[in-house]
């Protein structure tokens, strides 16, 4: 398997490694059907991809093995933000190179310098990743996760933004419902979580992100880069809604 090193892995806080071994126990107990999770939000910006990332790896820490797939074709950030530099490639190959047929599933899943976590990038901006999405391509690279690891965390498009999250949500066990605090209203909550349900996938719950901790409470970490923030994870409480 090909290799890539992640060179700007934030360093968590104790609250931030807090709530994501929360939210990592959390999926553990929706039990051993629920593998192929999906993170997506009512509007951008509210932490998919950092808390795909930072889950992984905390279920990476625990021993499980993990593939992240960045299905953001339209504007993938995590290769950038994540300083990824392949030990083989040149250019990391994506997933758009491999669902327009370019590559093959072996090269685009990257092997990360954490044990039993691996990537699938999102590769080049294409001008129609619904459709491409929706192809047997996707079919089988989630069968190939389903086959050779714990889990599968799919970062996604917001759900209001375009209905790709939509057609990943066919492949999924669940979908983890993330909001940051003060970016979107009860009704964009509420519009998501529609969507979310007539796309038929079950809601497993929902990440409170950027949620601002109290001054004097979590004061001795404010150092770190997650230090005025920390995400929460609401077990069922927002599907049950
Ligand atoms: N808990 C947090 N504390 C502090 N900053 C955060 C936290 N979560 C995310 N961020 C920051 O917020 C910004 C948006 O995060 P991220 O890219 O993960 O969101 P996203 O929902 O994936 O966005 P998009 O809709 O563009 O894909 C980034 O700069 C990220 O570093
Ligand atoms: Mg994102």
């Amino acid at each position: 398997m090909k290799t890539i090193v992640l060179r700007n892995l934030s360093k968590f806080s104790y609250a931030m490694k807090e709530s994501l071994r929360t939210l990592r126990t959390n999926i553990q107990f929706c039990g051993d059907d629920v593998k192929v999770i999906m993170f997506t939000s009512s509007v951008p910006n509210e932490g998919k991809s950092t808390v795909t990332v930072n889950l992984a790896r905390s279920l990476s820490e625990s021993g499980k093995s993990v593939l992240v797939i960045d299905t953001d074709m339209r504007k993938s950030v995590l290769m950038g933000r994540l300083k990824a530099k392949a030990n083989e490639d040149k250019q990391v190959s994506g997933l758009s190179h491999y669902l327009s047929g370019q590559k093959g599933l072996p090269e685009i899943v990257y092997l990360t310098q954490m044990p039993k976590f691996c990537m699938v990038f999102a590769g080049p901006t294409v001008p129609n990743p619904t459709e491409i999405l929706d192809k047997k391509y996707f079919e089988d690279l989630i069968a190939f996760g389903r086959k050779n690891f714990d889990y599968v965390l799919i970062d996604c498009a917001p759900i209001g933004a375009a209905i790709d999250a939509a057609v990943v949500a066919k492949h999924c066990d669940g979908a983890v419902l993330v909001m940051a605090q003060g970016s979107s209203d009860r009704r964009m909550v509420l519009d998501a979580k529609k969507q979310l349900e007539v796309a038929g996938i079950k809601i497993l719950g929902a990440v409170l992100n950027k949620v601002r901790a109290e001054k004097g409470y979590y004061g001795r970490y404010y150092g770190s880069h997650y230090g005025k923030y920390y995400g929460k994870y609401y077990g069922n409480q927002y599907g049950e809604q």
